[in-house]
């Protein structure tokens, strides 16, 4: 049975990965739409970059529509350092998609979609949570109607502060929000996506798969690793979102706890932080189903298989 889901993203290395493996013939989702948020790099580019992916796995009918260029608040942060100029660098891209956006923001296709389901739509951020935020704000009654959030973001620990992850960071009012909306979350942190690292074993695995779109992630991952190595001194790049969509095909996958999760908008040091209640010391009622451990044969083996189905 097919399971609906709006992406919404700012593609970004992984965030691609996360589209082509959730698009690909193995896979048992529907993409309703895919939506994008200022993030890795502007929205303007992460739409543009969201358009190529499309383009290079034949996504021909799902529209794709961009969404908020800043978060609720804050001033706007970038990853270009990790992501480059055009939030996509590595592969040797078209400047110019031949898919179009349509016509409509991100945050009202949101709404509508959902408004029109049968409360059966997962979304399934993996950016910053602002456009999410804002379609429960600008329509409260989608909050009931949502399935499950399943995102990427947070952790026991940060990678753009000490305390913060990326998405989380850039915007901690809109990921509150979302955190405190009583939908339910699945949370694919750090802790858990630092385990799926595409490494060099990685890249010479999938590089004997023999389609475009297998050799458009090799050009991705080596790109992605290059900028880890660099940055954090890695031995391979973190496919963080795609972990969301792994486990919406496969959930044995994970090893999951249900816990308590805050959001910290305040501290000096600690803005941005998924207060993650591994231990239940706070005794508040959870609310987060959290992904700890990640089952390396079965993520790797959905991987492969993925990129190996785009094979006519
Ligand atoms: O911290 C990792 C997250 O930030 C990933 O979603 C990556 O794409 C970036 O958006
Ligand atoms: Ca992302």
């Amino acid at each position: 049975m097919n399971k609906k889901v709006i992406l919404d993203c700012d593609p970004g290395h992984d965030d691609a990965i996360s589209i082509i493996i959730a698009a690909a013939k193995t896979s048992n989702l529907k993409i309703e739409a895919i939506t994008t948020v200022a993030g890795n790099v502007e929205v303007e580019k992460n739409t543009l970059n969201a358009l190529k992916v499309c383009d290079i796995i034949g996504l021909d009918d799902v529209p794709v529509a961009q969404g908020a260029g800043k978060p609720l608040t804050n001033k706007m942060e970038i990853a270009e350092e990790i992501h480059g100029e055009t939030g996509l660098d590595g592969p040797l891209l078209p400047e110019i998609p031949s898919k179009k956006p349509v016509d409509q923001h991100a945050v009202d296709l949101i709404i509508e979609k959902v408004m029109e389901s049968d409360d059966d739509i997962t979304l399934v951020p993996t950016g910053p949570l602002t456009n999410i935020a804002l379609a429960m704000i600008r329509e409260p009654a989608i909050v009931p109607k949502i399935k499950e959030i399943v995102l990427m973001g947070g952790g026991t620990f940060g990678n753009w502060t000490p305390a913060a992850e990326f998405n989380i960071y850039v915007d901690a009012e809109a990921a509150k929000v979302v955190f405190e909306s009583g939908v339910p979350i699945t949370m694919f942190g750090l802790d858990v996506t630092h385990q799926a690292l595409a490494t060099t074993q990685t890249i010479e695995d999938l590089s004997v798969i023999d389609n475009d779109v297998a050799k458009f992630v090799v050009d991705l991952l080596k790109f992605f690793m290059k900028t880890y190595k660099e940055f954090f001194d890695f031995d391979g790049g973190p496919i963080h979102d795609a972990c969301t969509v792994a486990y919406l095909i496969d959930p044995s996958i994970f090893e999951m706890k249900h816990v308590h999760v805050d959001i910290e908008t305040k501290g000096e040091y600690t803005y941005g932080m998924t207060c993650v209640d591994m231990l239940g010391v706070t005794g508040k009622e959870t609310n987060v189903n959290v992904a700890y451990q990640l089952d390396q044969k079965k993520f790797w083996d959905l991987f492969y298989n993925a990129l190996s189905s785009y094979t006519e």
